[in-house]
């Protein structure tokens, strides 16, 4: 018999306050603890979702010893911390996206948990919802033959403002990071690594970017034309385009609810690929299947690859002139 998990939350912003919808969705998953920097936040958190514990500080959830898994969603300027507070402290981690500020970071993490034989996963959601799936099977009969061409651009108006982590970098500001990861992250999943790439940037007034135009190169010729940005709004459709045809894939790059698929010479395809709840219980769901089979790394998202985006997202913040506090020049 499979065991149920108790779930630890770091952070009590926007995000958590969703993960923690879907999680409750759950039966495997107990939502055990809530922590944040302040006790009233906490307690807020945890009286919202009818949470047990209310821990004042970080540290405190660490220390509780019934947690099986910590979800870290603080900004992305503290996740290689978090994460490995927590990953010392012997839990399971998913950590959302991006995972960590740059390589090296992301690398330390890695290795403590991989030292410590202990999960650990980038909370890129996308990955273990319905459209992936049905996305694979096109992929796998070869409806799209040869692969030539992914466009794929996340870009939301977000309004400037120097005290939010988008635009602060001190916590890890800048829509590549906080955006550009998915459509990245896109392109790794179906076009492999870039062999090279060409971007440009625009930085707004805290030196971080609010847009990002990126051309990657792959090895057999073929190419990505990816986007980000916080100043202007797109219709969030990916399209991925071979020599049979293309594949659309509809709504926001993080939660995709159709696929059309347009083959050459023939009339386009509707798959419908609903999500149910709000779309992130299927991570959480995926992160207590590897417990139950004593895996450490998830096969849909490894840690290998979340390596290599930090990687490229590393070159091309060198390349547009973006460093944060602490990375030397
Ligand atoms: N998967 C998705 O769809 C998705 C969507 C949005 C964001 N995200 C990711 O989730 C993470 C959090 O994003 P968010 O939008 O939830 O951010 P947010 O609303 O600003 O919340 C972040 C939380 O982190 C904690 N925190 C720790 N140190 C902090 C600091 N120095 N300044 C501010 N807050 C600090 C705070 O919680 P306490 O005060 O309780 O300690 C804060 O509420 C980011 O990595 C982001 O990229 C993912």
């Amino acid at each position: 018999m499979s065991k149920n998990y108790k779930w630890g939350i770091i952070g009590t912003g926007r995000i958590s306050n969703i993960f923690i919808e879907g999680l409750q969705s759950l039966e495997k998953a107990e939502s055990y603890a809530v922590a944040s920097r302040s006790q009233a936040s906490a307690d807020d958190f945890a009286k919202k979702w009818s949470i047990k514990h209310a821990y004042g500080s970080y540290e405190d959830l660490y220390k509780d010893p019934d947690i099986d898994i910590v979800y870290i969603a603080t900004p992305i300027s503290s996740h290689h911390r978090d994460t490995l507070n927590a990953l010392e402290a012997g839990k399971h981690v998913l950590c959302e996206k991006a995972f960590a500020l740059n390589a090296d970071q992301a690398q330390e993490m890695i290795q403590v948990a991989r030292d410590e034989e202990l999960f650990l996963m980038e909370a890129m959601w996308n990955r273990f919802q319905p459209w992936y799936e049905k996305a694979t099977e096109i992929l796998d009969e070869n409806l799209l033959g040869e692969l030539y061409h992914l466009k794929a651009d996340l870009s939301f108006q977000f309004p400037f403002d120097p005290k939010h982590r988008l635009f602060d970098p001190s916590l890890g500001g800048g829509c590549l990071l906080d955006l550009g990861v998915y459509p990245i992250a896109l392109s790794s999943l179906f076009m492999g690594p870039p062999a090279s790439i060409a971007c440009t940037a625009n930085l707004c007034p805290t030196g971080v970017d609010d847009q990002v135009s990126m051309i990657f190169t792959h090895e057999n010729g073929a190419t990505s034309e990816l986007g980000c940005s916080s100043r202007y709004n797109t219709n969030q459709i990916a399209s991925l385009h071979g020599s049979k045809g293309f594949l659309e894939i509809h709504g926001l790059i993080g939660r995709p609810e159709r696929l059309v698929l347009h083959q050459n010479g023939q009339a386009p395809v509707i798959h419908e690929t609903p999500y149910e709840f709000n779309g992130y219980q299927y991570e959480a769901q995926a992160v207590m299947d590897m417990l139950d089979s004593k895996e450490i790394e998830h096969p849909r998202m490894p840690l290998d690859e979340t390596f290599q985006t930090m990687a490229v997202m590393d070159y091309i913040r060198e390349n547009i002139g973006v460093l944060y506090p602490g990375e030397i020049q």
